[in-house]
């Protein structure tokens, strides 16, 4: 690994950034590319180089497999005390490094400094915990079949299973992939994003260091159309976990049914937040504000379409757009800033373009004013749209932006409807103190995360995942074990 300097910019005293080439994982070391090139990864927030990383293809695609298959029956016949005691190790080692972690996080992925130092390494600690918990409570059933028989069925792991993740939340997407597959006796493949994925390539090297046997988890960065399409095409890979795009995940879910590999996907969403009449004012705005603020607005479950009540509407409105004004937009390393940049040029050239779209459809009600000296970066301030119609483009379709759109409704049948009127359901929220309004809204929300009186919370013991066009499959609780196991049943004969 070659280091270097970089230049340090103003104002992140305290962090340094190192830049690092940084080879595949694969069967426990660092390796360059088959190929021999590497691409580079930038800090969005000013285009500076910050890590270059082998840029692997087929070929290193099928090395890190045959490892992943290659150690797959030894870690299988493992106690599960020994794996459970693996991922809490790494648990430990993500701990002490979380500060590291959390600038590598930032640094990349333009993520606040704040953010990432409060959620994604402890998060990722959670999950690690949790599925280390969660090896030694694997088991089968019994069944009362008819006939001189015992029948019982056995879970049993998959085999190889990919992981390709998004950049928005690199560590912790990577440890949701990681955590549960392993702890039940699977090997894993992760692809990160090209976009983002230095904190992810760090999580090699703890892996290494917590001693988790090589080829158990192996991570090979490259890009989604080379290294992704070798991924889900490999016939010794078991199963896909992905999330990212609805688009991407129809290519995956389209390409893997030639191997007939079973995916899991989750994916983009328009998630609604339903506040009504009687919902608390300032709790709603915060909410609501928080929801398609946060990351920039690149959480694939941001509330980007709020429904206000008529009667509240203005109330509600008036305080998201002060929390707007409040933001900070900023160098994603100071502590003070609150939005970071965008991750790329590209997904700022298709925020822009949602807003030139929201503004010939409806009425911007603000915009912020971009401080100077963000030239470099590709930074998009909120904006928050009102008088926006559920037709239109950007209440539609996913922006992944911080680009609130405003609907208004009178009342209760009406508003289920539209929030329903979604090729997305990966979630909705619902804001109101009466709680038959609320459990009719859990229950008539077409959408797989549901929010009564908040909105984003998750945790490791709780599935998530979506309904229609956010995919299929559930990520963490107990619902994953069934995702990364397959059911064996046996007969026996007791004549
Ligand atoms: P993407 O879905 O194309 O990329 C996600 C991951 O899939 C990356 O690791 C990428 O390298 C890989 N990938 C891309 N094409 C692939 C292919 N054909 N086969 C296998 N792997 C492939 O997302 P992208 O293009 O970076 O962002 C576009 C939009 O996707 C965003 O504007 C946002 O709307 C949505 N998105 C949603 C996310 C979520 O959490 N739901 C996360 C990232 C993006
Ligand atoms: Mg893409």
């Amino acid at each position: 690994m070659s280091k270097a300097q970089a230049k340090k910019t103003e104002p992140q005293d305290a962090i340094q950034v190192e830049v690092e080439t940084w080879g595949a994982f694969i069967d426990g070391e660092f390796v360059p590319a088959e190929c021999g090139e590497t691409f580079p990864t930038f800090n969005p927030s000013n285009g500076q180089v910050v890590g270059h990383l082998a840029q692997c293809d087929e070929e290193d695609i099928d090395k890190a497999v045959r490892a992943a298959q290659a150690a797959f029956p030894a870690w299988k016949r493992k106690t599960a005390a020994a794996r459970a005691s693996a991922l809490m190790k790494l648990a430990g080692l993500v701990r002490s490094h979380g500060p590291k972690l959390a600038e590598l996080e930032s640094i990349n992925a333009g993520k606040p400094i704040r953010d990432s130092r409060a959620i994604d390494a402890v998060t990722a600690i959670d999950a690690l915990e949790y599925f280390a918990g969660i090896a030694s409570k694997v088991q089968g059933d019994t069944i009362p079949v008819p006939g001189p028989y015992i029948n019982m069925t056995l879970r049993e792991p998959l085999g190889v299973i990919g992981g390709i993740i998004p950049w928005n939340y690199p560590l912790l997407q990577a440890v949701w992939k990681i955590a549960p597959a392993i702890a039940v006796g699977n090997t894993v493949v992760i692809k990160p994003a090209e976009q983002a994925c230095l904190s992810v390539m760090y999580l090699g090297k703890l892996c290494q260091e917590a001693g988790i046997p090589a080829g158990v988890v192996n991570i090979v960065p490259g890009y989604g159309h080379t290294a992704g399409t070798a991924l889900v095409d490999h016939h010794v890979v078991a199963k896909i976990m992905f999330t990212g795009s609805t688009e991407t995940g129809k290519k995956i879910a389209a390409l893997a049914a030639q191997t007939l590999k079973p995916v899991g996907l989750e994916l983009g969403g328009k998630s609604a937040i339903v506040v009504y009449e009687d919902a608390p004012i300032d709790q709603a705005a915060a909410l609501a504000a928080t929801s398609i603020f946060s990351n920039q607005g690149q959480v694939c479950t941001a509330g980007s379409r709020l429904f206000l009540h008529e009667r509240i509407k203005d109330q509600v409105l008036d305080k998201v757009v002060k929390a707007a004004q409040k933001v900070r937009i900023g160098d994603q390393l100071d502590p003070k800033t609150t939005m970071g940049p965008l991750i790329s040029a590209r997904q700022k050239d298709r925020v822009q373009g949602y807003i030139e779209s929201g503004k010939s459809d409806a009425n911007l009600v603000y915009s912020h004013a971009m401080p100077d000296g963000l030239e470099d970066g590709h930074f998009v301030g909120p904006h928050i749209f009102d008088e926006v119609e559920n037709w239109m483009k950007i209440a539609r379709e996913e922006i992944f932006g911080p680009v609130l759109s405003v609907l208004t409704f009178k009342d209760e049948t009406e508003v289920l409807a539209l929030a329903n009127d979604s090729p997305y359901g990966l979630a909705a929220s619902v804001i109101t103190r009466d709680i038959g309004r609320a459990m009719r809204a859990a229950q008539s929300f077409e959408a797989g995360n549901i929010w009564i009186n908040t909105w984003g919370a998750v945790s490791s013991m709780a599935p998530y995942g979506g309904y229609k066009q956010s995919g299929y499959g559930r990520e963490m609780g107990f619902a994953v074990v069934n995702e990364v196991t397959q059911e064996k049943n046996v007969w026996v004969s007791v004549r």
